[in-house]
């Protein structure tokens, strides 16, 4: 749609950045910290742990004054569950606690809002020792740990973000690590782990709500609109049943109280299905969220497939689109789209068409928390990150973000990925995504002196125009 005249952001709009603990904090086993699944697991060759990361737990006042700098009015982070709680039940570690309450009243003290991530990829280990969400007992832990989290901070919080990339999580369990080995049906399991969070999910939400009245809450998974490769109606089929699986099973469980219709069928065909008792429709009625947050990086593209297909997906080799699954939809790659040097594609047009599908098919007031471009930042000899190429990703987002806004699309805040270098999930540090250089190698820790990118000064002035200015 084109218009006559267009909306502008709204003027309280929250822009700021995003992070995770286990890729900024470091401190893994400081202070009381218990392990969790990060500190624990492999680490992808040729890449570093996640021990040190960029030390934010001992520099989060610098980190933080450079984000005010900035002009930031929003810092989502996330809260290390093993931090609070190091044997993910039971006893409440007071220095994890009084961490975040210095981190949170640090961010306040320069009007920056706190928009916290209850838990974003890092178990604690002692969870996964009984079977991680596999177990009932996780999904039983994780209500209390939200407890402890209302009740001991929840007085300076007004935005919770249950769940971090719930669905890919389940999509790409090897992956992400939430694979259970132990079970013969890999793929019932993960559906199992994943009816398990959306009911804690859905017990949070209401918790939030009893104990927390002024604080709102939602679940942030990374949605993406699917296109059909082509007009033919059997890949536009294809689409949708790739929508239905990868973005609107978790998002109708938690506006909807109920699962998606075409995603249940095909659990239900392929012998996935959780059962779902009444109790459990009514813990999804009683808690819903006041808000969307995703997370966006670009679109997918789907072909159809029959049961009967050999191949789903393309067979490059580094594959970084969907899996594809027979007779349920083909990956492709899309071949208008451009990709990054680390092969995701780039698609800022697909970001509106995303905003436009969640506010038409849920109403509900959406923030960005993840969008971002990760490449090899190189640091000049005079301590300079010429980053162009994200300030082009970033603007050109931005600007469709403005689209949506002007379709009707109710916006309240875009959080790019990263607020400063964090360490990449796959990827180690090479992947850098920030306005800030963290000055580490992927084995050589230097000294982590912070540098202003140039993307920070581009921020700085977008920030301060409210989105106006955006080249
Ligand atoms: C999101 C995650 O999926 O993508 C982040 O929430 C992650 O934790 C980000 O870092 C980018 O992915 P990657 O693999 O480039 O680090």
């Amino acid at each position: 749609m084109e218009y006559n005249q267009y909306a502008s952001f709204p003027k309280d709009f929250l822009w700021g950045g995003s992070t995770s603990a286990y890729q900024v904090e470091g401190a893994y086993n400081e202070d009381g910290k218990g392990l969790s699944v990060q500190d624990t697991k492999e680490v992808v060759p040729g890449t570093t742990d996640f021990k040190v990361a960029s030390d934010h737990y001992h520099r989060y006042k610098e980190d933080i004054a450079l984000f005010a700098e900035m002009g930031f009015k929003a810092y989502r982070f996330s809260i290390a569950w093993s931090r609070v709680i190091p044997n993910g039940t039971g006893e409440v570690n007071e220095k994890g606690i009084e961490f975040y309450s210095k981190l949170i009243d640090e961010c306040l003290s320069y009007g920056i809002e706190p928009i916290v991530t209850m838990y974003h990829f890092d178990l604690p280990e002692a969870l996964n020792k009984i079977g991680a969400w596999s177990a009932k007992e996780t999904s039983d832990a994780f209500v209390e740990y939200a407890r402890v989290l209302f009740e001991r901070l929840g007085d300076k919080v007004n935005y919770w973000l249950t769940i971090n990339e719930q669905n890919m999580m389940i999509l790409h369990g090897a992956a992400i690590g939430t694979v259970n080995d132990k079970v013969s049906n890999v793929k019932k399991d993960l559906y199992q782990q994943n009816h398990y969070m959306l009911l804690a999910q859905a017990t949070v939400m209401k918790m939030c709500h009893d104990l927390c009245p002024h604080a709102k809450i939602g679940p942030a998974p990374n949605i993406s609109e699917v296109y059909p490769e082509t007009s033919n109606p059997k890949d536009f089929i294809a689409a949708q049943n790739l929508n239905a699986i990868r973005n609107w099973l978790y998002l109708d469980v938690a506006v909807y109280g109920r699962y998606n219709p075409i995603a249940l069928a095909y659990l239900k065909d392929r012998g996935y299905a959780p059962e779902i008792t009444a109790e459990d429709l009514e813990v999804f009625k009683a808690g819903k969220p006041d808000f969307i947050a995703f997370n966006y990086y670009n679109t997918s593209t789907a072909a159809h497939s029959s049961l009967s297909d050999g191949v789903v997906g393309p067979e490059d080799g580094d594959q970084q689109i969907e899996l594809g699954e027979k007779g349920v939809y083909k990956a492709v790659y899309n071949s208008y789209l451009e990709r990054t040097n680390f092969n995701w594609e780039i698609d800022p047009v697909g970001f509106r068409a995303t905003l436009r599908s969640v506010y038409e098919r849920y109403g509900l007031p959406i923030i960005i928390t993840e969008d971002g471009l990760g490449e090899y930042d190189e640091l000049t000899d005079g301590k300079k990150v010429h980053d162009q190429y994200r300030i082009d990703y970033l603007s050109n987002e931005i600007s469709e973000m403005k689209l949506a806004i002007s379709d009707g699309v109710e916006v309240f805040g875009f959080c790019p990925w990263s607020a400063i270098d964090l360490i990449s999930t796959h990827s180690g540090v090479k992947k850098r995504y920030g306005f800030i250089y963290v000055d580490r190698d992927e084995f050589d820790l230097k000294e982590l002196k912070r540098y202003k990118k140039d993307s920070f000064y581009w921020y700085q002035k977008l920030i301060a125009t409210n989105g106006e200015q955006l080249s």
